[in-house]
């Protein structure tokens, strides 16, 4: 009969080996490959002492020949729930050492009481994936894992925010998770994601590209737009985590958290009546506007290398998080596109879903003419950056710098579409277009018909350029509240911003719109 002592030492046995995983080799092979172990990433993303694991003992339930006898504690992924910087976070890590850190049955349960416990308790989710996908030898019990994430994926879906970090492979329907969720990081060249890998790929349409190139951070993070964020390395890409983790609630029914600032909320920034130069196809750069008014000069930015037209990220203003949607002039003239309609589109989404207020500075020529963008589908592409603009109740601020033309002005959180502070620097230009544009279209023959028609265009550019290429005409019609000197908008902001903490709008009742999609 066994002792209790016995009995002691056999748990302390037990739980040394569920550490190790997979075993002290394999945990090996996962440092030479510039990776750090599930239990590694965890540790770095709780505050120290804190998390508490669950499902420590699980195992797999497999009867496959070559896999039933071979059970490792805890299947191959760690989960539980602590505090990162003092808050209440859940969170899983797959743990590559355990079959590859593939997704079993057992172990999908593990992941699915997780997320439930994080929707009961109004707590993000953050999950670490690095797994070749479903434990083949398990088959549809697998997959049915995969499809009880989803499933609770979309449920809580602006309920509770979701992080995932990409920090080793995720291939074929893995990837649906995370794409499920609010944004992904990835870990630059150590992390994979790809629906059908480079094999598949070079027999079924003879491309040969390599598995950095199909799916990669630089890929996903400049090309295809799938990933919010690229990390140097999985301590960096933990830092990142919780540097957003600090912008948000904890769930929908909250406000963001409040920082003491330590920022002067009436600092004027003299610099930026310098900024907007005085030729208007002139581009300047509208993370200079960003970070001189936001608290500290401070501004995390989501999808900084992919539709770099468009600037999407959050800041504090005077202590208080916001989301910030910003026409960048540096690249394509701040124009919009199908990519920048819909980054920001779904930046806007998860700002209203978490009650971030959300500050747009506009300076937009347009939308991008040409025939990629319209067969590419820019009307419904644009539609959803409408969509989302009018649909968001959260506080709206709009401050135009310069260019606010055409169906662009109506889109940019416009007073039209319950924008709640709109104002404008005196280099705006709200128009149907720009002055050269408009005058080639109405003095067309009065243009060609005169004697010096360079003169002639620049007399009606004149014109035009003072009648309706200035903020005046659209502030005389209420459609902006003020026309300030661009030094003081940051103190304008924040009196607006706090007035606007409280703000309550309903939607009509429905099951939900119909956003174009
Ligand atoms: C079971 C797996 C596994 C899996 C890897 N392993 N993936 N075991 N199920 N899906 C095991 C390997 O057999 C190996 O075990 C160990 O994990 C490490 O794998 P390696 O191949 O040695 O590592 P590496 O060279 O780094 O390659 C990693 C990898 C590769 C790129 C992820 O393992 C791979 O391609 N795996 C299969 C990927 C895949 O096709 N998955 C199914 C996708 S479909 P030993 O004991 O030999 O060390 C899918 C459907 C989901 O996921 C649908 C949802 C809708």
């Amino acid at each position: 009969m066994r002792t209790k002592k016995d009995k002691y030492k056999f748990l302390v046995e037990k739980r040394e080996k569920a550490l190790l995983g997979g075993g002290r080799a394999r945990i090996q092979k996962i440092h030479e490959s510039g990776r750090l172990t599930a239990r590694e990433r965890i540790h770095l993303l709780f505050d120290e002492g804190s998390f508490q694991e669950m499902g420590v003992f699980v195992k797999h339930r497999s009867t496959w020949p070559g896999i039933a006898d071979k059970k490792i504690v805890g299947d191959g992924v760690v989960c539980g729930h602590g505090l990162v910087e003092g808050r209440n976070v859940f969170a899983f890590a797959q743990d590559f050492s355990v079959f590859g850190g593939s997704l079993s049955e057992a172990n999908a349960g593990k992941i699915i009481r997780l997320m439930d416990m994080s929707m009961d308790n109004g707590a993000p989710i953050v999950g670490l994936c690095d797994s070749g996908g479903a434990r083949i030898q398990e088959g549809v019990a697998s997959l049915g894992g995969y499809a009880d994430i989803f499933l609770r994926n979309t449920l809580a879906s602006g309920v509770i925010p979701q992080i995932s970090a990409i920090m080793g492979p995720s291939a074929g329907g893995a990837v649906y998770s995370p794409a499920l969720t609010d944004f992904i990081f990835m870990v630059k060249e150590t992390s994979h994601m790809f629906i059908t890998g480079p094999k598949v790929i070079r027999k079924v349409t003879h491309e040969d590209v390599t598995p950095e190139e199909l799916g990669g951070a630089l890929t996903h993070n400049s090309k295809s737009g799938v990933a919010s964020f690229m990390a140097d390395d999985d301590e960096d890409c933990i830092d990142m985590i919780k540097m957003l983790l600090s912008f948000l609630p904890q769930n929908n029914m909250e406000d963001p958290p409040y920082f003491t600032p330590s920022d002067d909320p009436n600092r004027t920034v003299p610099e930026l009546n310098e900024l907007v130069p005085d030729d208007p196809r002139a581009p300047y750069d509208m993370h200079k506007v960003i970070r001189n008014v936001m608290d500290d000069g401070v501004f995390f930015e989501v999808q900084p290398l992919w539709a770099m037209n468009i600037v999407v990220g959050f800041a504090r203003l005077n202590g208080h998080s916001v989301g910030i949607v910003a026409n960048q002039p540096m690249h394509l003239a701040g124009v919009l596109d199908i990519d920048s309609s819909v980054k920001s589109a779904r930046f806007i989404r998860f700002c209203d879903a978490f009650n971030i207020p959300l500050i747009t500075f506009e300076d937009v020529p347009g939308f991008l003419p040409g025939t990629d963008q319209e067969w590419g589908g820019i009307i419904k592409h644009g539609a959803k950056l409408i969509f989302a603009y009018c649909e968001a109740t959260v506080p709206k601020l709009t401050v135009i710098t310069r260019k606010a033309y055409g169906g662009a002005y109506c889109v940019m959180s416009s007073k039209h579409i319950r924008g709640d502070y709109n104002i404008a620097w005196p280099t705006a230009e709200l128009a149907v277009m720009g002055a050269e544009g408009a005058v080639n279209i109405l003095y067309r023959k009065e243009i060609e018909s005169a004697g010096d028609s360079d003169k002639e265009r620049q007399k009606y550019i004149d014109e035009y350029t003072e009648a309706f290429a200035n903020p005046y005409v659209a502030a005389g019609l209420g459609y902006l509240d003020d026309v300030i000197a661009p030094e003081n908008t940051r103190p304008m902001i924040i009196h607006a911003l706090e007035n606007l903490l409280n703000k309550r709008q309903q939607l009509p009742p429905k099951k939900h719109g119909n956003m174009p999609l």
